[in-house]
């Protein structure tokens, strides 16, 4: 898949910015905080309807404005596709597809991405909150539809807590009642997701292995899901929904005391293993990167085999600036062939020699070709 044209409104520093690109390489060069990330930002925020900066919409809102509007047109194979999203500071936004009105929610069918960004040093490093991010985004590229199952987890954890946080006060037998209904639907929505995660886990270790042999050299890469409270026996979303129902009944007294939902994919967490020893305090700085980039590799590799509109659109965020001239060759090797790669660079040097593509100037929130 490739984007030919895309069209900020309002979105971040981008008063009103068009992008127009080609297959193949495009690169985004301008001085730091000029609105080279929020362009790709965007383009990801189609395919995910999140950012990886931040976890609310209003920052992604230019300042001062009430709305910000994304538009894209998209090529799969010789479809082509337009997708719009309106994000807005008061009341739900709006989404549209090939000009018709669509659920906000279709919009990631259409769109893949794969974005390889320095915070992803984190998924192997830091807190479970960056793993979990790591697998839901693989959820999502695998199952667009589950972003309608996120968002519910979403609601359904909240009510769930607040529900929780009012039973500490007064138990109420009606009240009791409620919890067990939204604890049901809580388990509904954490097997769907949890069962996802496994599975996907499990389909690109391989991918990510290789990959790591490329950068690397040594092939011994394990990834594994680590539930918190219950367990894997069995990954079906029934078994799953039951045994985080029954985890959920041993830790009630907790969850009142607490006030909080203490079991599910919001708790759990994977182990990356490289020989055997776990990645996060093992690794080295060299070896943190690469097995960062194997993973963005694997899920690449594995959204072109599986995903019938093809290749992801490949956008590499700062990261040439972050690896050393061998990580580079290679980094581009294993990606040269993807059908358009978008390319962010604060200056010209961290590029790796040779490597052509449109240029795009970015300054102050414009977009000039160069
Ligand atoms: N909601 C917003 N409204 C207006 N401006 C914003 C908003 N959010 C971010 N910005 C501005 O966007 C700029 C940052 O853009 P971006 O992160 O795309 O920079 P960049 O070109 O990628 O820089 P770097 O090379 O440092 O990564 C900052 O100057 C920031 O103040
Ligand atoms: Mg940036």
């Amino acid at each position: 898949m490739w984007i030919s044209q895309l069209d900020l409104t309002q979105w971040r520093n981008h008063e009103s910015t068009r992008v127009e690109c080609s297959p193949g390489v495009t690169l985004l060069i301008g001085p730091n905080g000029q609105g080279k990330t929020n362009v790709v930002e965007a383009i990801r925020y189609l395919a995910t309807l999140g950012s990886h900066r931040v976890a609310t919409a209003a920052p992604l809102i230019r300042d001062g404005a009430d709305s910000a509007t994304i538009f894209a047109t998209l090529h799969h194979g010789d479809r082509e596709v337009s997708t719009g999203v309106t994000l807005k500071r008061h009341g739900s936004n709006d989404a549209t597809v090939n000009g018709h009105k669509a659920k906000v929610s279709d919009i990631p069918r259409w769109v893949s991405t794969v974005m390889f960004a320095p915070e992803d040093v984190a998924i192997i490093r830091g807190e479970p909150s960056f793993r979990r991010g790591f697998m839901d985004e693989l959820v999502l590229s695998g199952s667009p539809s589950m972003v309608g199952v996120f968002g519910d987890f979403e609601r359904v954890v909240k009510q769930r807590n607040s529900l929780l946080k009012s039973l500490r006060s007064a138990s109420r037998q009606a009240d009791l009642s409620t919890l067990d209904a939204w604890t049901e639907s809580f388990a509904q929505a954490a097997a769907a997701i949890v069962s996802d995660r496994v599975r996907y886990l499990r389909d690109i270790t391989p991918l990510v292995a290789t990959h790591y042999d490329n950068l690397a050299g040594g092939e011994d890469i394990a990834m594994t899901y680590l539930p918190k409270g219950y367990s894997l026996e069995d990954t079906s979303k029934e078994f799953l929904t039951q045994a985080i129902m029954d985890a959920l009944a041993a830790v009630r007294q907790e969850e009142l005391d607490r006030g909080m939902t203490l079991i599910g994919p919001h708790r759990d967490d994977m182990e990356l293993t490289i020989e055997n020893k776990p990645a996060r305090t093992h690794a080295s700085q060299g070896e943190t990167w690469s097995l960062a980039l194997a993973l963005r590799l694997g899920m690449a590799a594995w959204i072109r085999d599986t995903r019938a509109s093809g290749d992801p659109i490949m956008m590499l965020d700062d990261v040439f600036a972050e690896l050393d001239a061998s990580r580079r060759e290679k980094l581009v090797g294993a990606i040269v062939d993807y059908e358009q790669l978008i390319i962010t660079s604060a200056v010209e040097e961290d590029l790796p020699a040779g490597l052509e593509g449109y240029r795009l100037d970015v300054r102050e929130g414009v977009v000039t070709p160069r």
